[in-house]
């Protein structure tokens, strides 16, 4: 540019630079508003600002349960004192980007004595928690692809997690879903079930994904179910892609039979979340080699490499197989318990005159209820609980990927998760009780 001209428009540039930047599609993808946004900002709020004051049912936080937490004390208590060493190359090395060579040896091994299935360290992959690994591969089998078509990832249940609806980075949509039949259990329960007369499974489908236990209504796909999609992906040459962030082996919160699967054609995610370690941000991806070479790339390329504190922490009870017994003997029962004292706490305070439904716990760490006929949008309802002090998630946020239009069930439901102490969950229901009461009455809290 010539001095002259920059001289020139000055006084236009400092006008200008209050103008908002234009956005690329892919800020605008990241940026516009989105569930999982509210839902990390609602947390941190309760979890900071809003302590003592706030009832925070609304993420996906694990319990702090002490028999765990002792155990990745006393971990962190031997890397520091007992192997220095590891703990100066956990701390000042770079990790390599698909993880730390020990770590993936150590669960290719687990899984394969566990599950015979046919694995070696180049089958694993790790990423920044089981939320990176996802954006990684919905934007890789989804989008514009290297021959000018466009696929979009099938969704054969929703609803399903609110964390996937927004990782889309192209202009095209990413998820292309469909509804669940609804089976009514006894006078206050449901499940859902993949419709695969409806699954309509095309060419325009670059693979299938499913949360097993689904976050948020956890449901657990049946064997039958799971089988059904593995045989439909292979055949369309597809991958399909299991997010395991609660289930089997680790953490293992799932209450009901459930038989794990992985081939080459399946894409497994894991995660150290849900086992007591969020913050340690540690992901975990099963797949065949070529699929873990591209996220190995996608880590180098977005962010050099991962975390490895979760690695360090968890290698030697994965390496031992200890893991199982904490997810089997100290993990599932105390969710499961949890659970059962969440519902009989929803029959305490829910109206018994009010069409209310919660989905079979069948895993996770949510109860999902459904309203039915409900007077307002659960994004209403929503905010007014929140005004009462109590954070859940408005379900119309797992339902995307699918016109909802005509369907009330989409904005009828409300996800409450049940990890917190137990005085904060039973204030919580108590609260739930008394605002869908004024609801159903027509009143408004003044
Ligand atoms: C179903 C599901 N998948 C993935 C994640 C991502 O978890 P993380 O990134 O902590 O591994 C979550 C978190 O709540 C989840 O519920």
């Amino acid at each position: 540019m010539r001095p002259c001209q920059r001289g020139g428009t000055s006084a236009n540039k400092r006008v200008n630079a209050k103008a908002p930047y234009l956005k690329s599609i892919f800020a605008s993808n990241l940026t516009e508003h989105s569930g999982i946004t509210e839902l990390m900002d609602d947390l941190g709020e309760a979890l900071t600002l809003g302590r003592g004051r706030l009832r925070m049912l609304g993420g996906g936080s694990p319990s702090h349960i002490p028999a765990v937490q002792a155990i990745w004390r006393e971990r962190m208590r031997e890397l520091l004192v007992e192997t220095p060493d590891e703990y100066d190359r956990v701390m000042a090395d770079y990790d390599q980007p698909a993880g730390s060579p020990a770590f993936r040896e150590a669960v290719a091994a687990f899984l394969k004595r566990e599950y015979g299935w046919n694995l070696s360290a180049r089958n694993i992959a790790v990423t920044n928690g089981g939320q990176t690994a996802f954006f990684f591969l919905l934007n890789r089998f989804a989008g514009k692809m290297v021959d000018g078509s466009v696929r979009k990832i099938l969704l054969p249940l929703v609803p399903e997690y609110i964390g996937y609806g927004d990782q889309g980075v192209s202009e095209h949509d990413m998820f292309d879903s469909r509804r669940p039949l609804i089976e009514l259990i006894g006078e206050r329960g449901f499940k859902y079930h993949i419709d695969f007369d409806a699954l309509d499974l095309n060419e325009s489908h670059g693979a299938i994904a499913v949360s097993r236990p689904t976050n948020p209504s956890s449901n657990v796909l049946t064997d039958g179910e799971i089988g059904k999609l593995r045989n439909l992906a292979a055949e369309n040459g597809i991958p399909l892609i299991i997010d395991n962030a609660y289930g089997l082996p680790f953490p293992g919160v799932i209450f009901r039979e459930a038989t794990p699967v992985w081939d080459e054609n399946i894409i497994l995610t894991l995660s150290l979340s849900k086992l007591g370690l969020p913050g340690t941000r540690t992901g975990i991806v099963v797949a065949r080699e070529e699929v873990i070479d591209e996220i190995r790339s996608m880590t180098a390329i977005v962010g050099l490499s991962n975390n490895n504190i979760g690695q360090a922490m968890a290698r030697p009870i994965i390496e031992s197989g200890e893991v199982l017994l904490l997810a089997q003997e100290v993990v599932k029962p105390y969710y499961q318990e949890r659970s059962l004292r969440a519902l009989e706490l929803a029959r305490q305070h829910l109206p018994g005159e009010v069409p209310w439904r919660v989905h079979e716990s069948e895993g996770a760490f949510f109860l999902w209820f459904w309203f039915d006929a409900l007077p307002i949008s659960c994004r209403e309802l929503y905010a007014r609980l929140k005004a009462a002090n109590l954070i859940v998630v408005p379900g119309e946020y797992f339902f995307y990927g699918l016109d909802s239009t005509g369907w009330d069930h989409a904005s009828q439901c409300l996800r409450v998760s049940f990890t917190q102490p137990e005085e904060i969950v039973a204030d919580g229901f108590r609260i739930l009780g008394e605002v869908i009461r004024e609801v159903y009455e027509g009143k408004s809290r003044p």
